[in-house]
């Protein structure tokens, strides 16, 4: 068995990775994205087993899985995982497809219908970036002149991607969200993130304390998973007064180091089963 990593910089994530291995036993390599080359018509990763991606570059992460999955190389995640929850619009709408909660969302292509979007969903409303991370350039929008506002910074100040416009309607959450982790077919560690700020993000410096896995938290969780591909995941979810829990986003190439401590689980060692059982053809879907 021989198992290949593809690292950015290491990151805490992937040195608790590598403790794993090593405590088990297993052969592996860091594969450092920043000196890898594919020779594209040669598989030369034909010895890996399966590669785990860890990159922290979104892009860096698609076109090697889109290799690796070319030459047939399982992956965790897989390509399509990845390619999907890279995209807040593809990820809402594979959710969308699959009938998971959400909360409601309009994606439109020019500032003119933008902000018709938003007038008709009301405001507040939160105006993101179809590709982005860490709460960056999140706006939570309060009224039409923010929104002409904002939309005028885009227009002028943003690139391309920034005239994509995916306008989510605004939930008041009770003071924290829950990030949930999904291996294969399984919520594993589940954590509230508690903040005064509407953006609850652990880092931005909301703190995390343990969320019970319910039945129906794991199921959401399980089925927002398999909508956009499978695999680890993280999932972002919403306590809806009314609607109860909704999926605000999924991520793929999870950061987990905060969430071990306050649950008790062992997230990476959680991982390196999936892995080692997707090698063998074994994972769960
Ligand atoms: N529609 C919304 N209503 C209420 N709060 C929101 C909404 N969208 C985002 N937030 C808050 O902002 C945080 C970050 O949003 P989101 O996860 O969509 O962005 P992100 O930049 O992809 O973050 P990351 O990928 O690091 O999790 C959420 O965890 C939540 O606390
Ligand atoms: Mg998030």
């Amino acid at each position: 068995m021989k198992v290949g990593v593809l690292v950015s910089r290491v990151r805490v994530e992937e040195k608790l990775l590598f403790k794993e291995l090593d405590k088990r036993g297993v052969d592996y390599d860091r594969l450092d994205d920043r000196k890898l080359i594919f020779e594209l018509g040669q598989n030369h990763l034909s010895h890996y087993d399966v590669i785990v991606e860890r990159c922290i570059n979104h892009s860096r992460a698609l076109y090697a899985l889109k290799i690796l999955e070319d030459w047939g190389i399982p992956t965790v995640n897989r390509y399509q995982t990845a390619e999907v929850c890279g995209n807040k619009i593809l990820t809402s709408a594979a959710l969308s497809r699959d009938g998971v909660a959400q909360p409601r969302v309009k994606i439109a292509f020019t500032p003119e219908s933008a902000i018709e979007a938003m007038e008709e969903m009301g405001y507040p409303v939160v105006l993101k970036p179809g590709v982005g991370s860490w709460g960056r350039l999140l706006s939570k929008i309060n009224d039409r002149e923010a929104a002409e506002t904002v939309l005028e910074h885009k227009q002028l100040l943003g690139t391309y991607h920034h005239s994509i416009f995916y306008i989510q309607e605004y939930v008041e959450k009770p003071g924290r969200d829950i990030r949930a982790f999904v291996v294969g077919d399984e919520t594993i560690a589940a954590i509230y993130r508690q903040s005064p700020h509407w953006i609850t993000n652990t880092a931005r410096g909301g703190s995390a304390s343990v969320c019970e896995i319910t039945p129906e938290l794991n199921e959401i969780c399980v089925q927002a998973a398999r909508a956009v591909g499978g695999g680890v995941v993280a999932i972002d979810v919403f306590e809806d007064p009314e609607r109860g829990l909704l999926i605000n986003e999924v991520n793929y190439t999870m950061e987990y180091r905060n969430s071990i401590e306050p649950t008790g689980v062992d997230i990476p060692a959680k991982i390196v089963d999936y892995v080692l059982a997707t090698a063998k053809g074994e994972a769960p879907e």
